[in-house]
């Protein structure tokens, strides 16, 4: 038969507030370790203000490469550190190019339902639903209740940087996802 004995805890004061002490070091510990843990997830989720993911302008390569007047679909990488986490997201563009100083930004996106459409030589085609689009963005056909959606640009040292912006689809007015 075994006998299971137990040592009394000293109930001397003393001892007591020892116990307390590092319990509540241990506590701290964990929760320092669980915090810097799980920061950089956290922090992810926070929505970012001025400064922050969505405010900032990103520099999309062979601006100055590019031929005036003709649609061309673009690439740029957003590249985001937070805590030791970075992260990178590709984003694709339509920039119609009409001077070293001025263009016009195109989100991929159909505003009918997000379907990426494409430039045929004369127009805008989304292969969805078959809304067609002119130059300057208007509707020609097709469900699509708005013109392309443009986002902000800025042209600096002959360099374009574009700020990415999603909207909802499906609706007339342009509004932020
Ligand atoms: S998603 Fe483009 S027409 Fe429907």
């Amino acid at each position: 038969m075994t006998n299971h004995t137990s040592t009394p805890r000293s109930q001397d004061p003393e001892d007591i507030k020892k116990r307390n002490f590092i319990k509540g070091l241990t506590g701290g510990v964990l929760g320092l370790l669980t915090l810097s843990i799980t920061w950089p997830f956290v922090s992810y989720l926070i929505p970012t203000t001025a400064g922050g993911r969505e405010e900032r302008f990103i520099k999309v390569p062979n601006f100055p490469d590019m031929p005036l007047g003709v649609p061309t679909k673009m690439n740029f990488q957003d590249l985001e550190e937070q805590a030791f986490l970075k992260m990178s997201t590709v984003y694709d563009i339509w920039v119609i190019k009409h001077s070293p100083t001025e263009a016009t930004v195109y989100s991929p996106l159909c505003p009918h339902l997000n379907c990426r459409y494409s430039w045929d030589a004369k127009q805008f085609a989304c292969p969805c639903h078959g809304s067609n689009f002119n130059l300057a963005g208007k509707c020609t056909a097709g469900p699509s209740p708005r013109p392309l959606d443009s986002l902000p640009y800025k042209i600096e040292g002959g360099e374009l940087f574009v700020q990415w912006k999603q909207f909802k689809a499906g609706i007339p007015d342009k509004v932020e996802a």
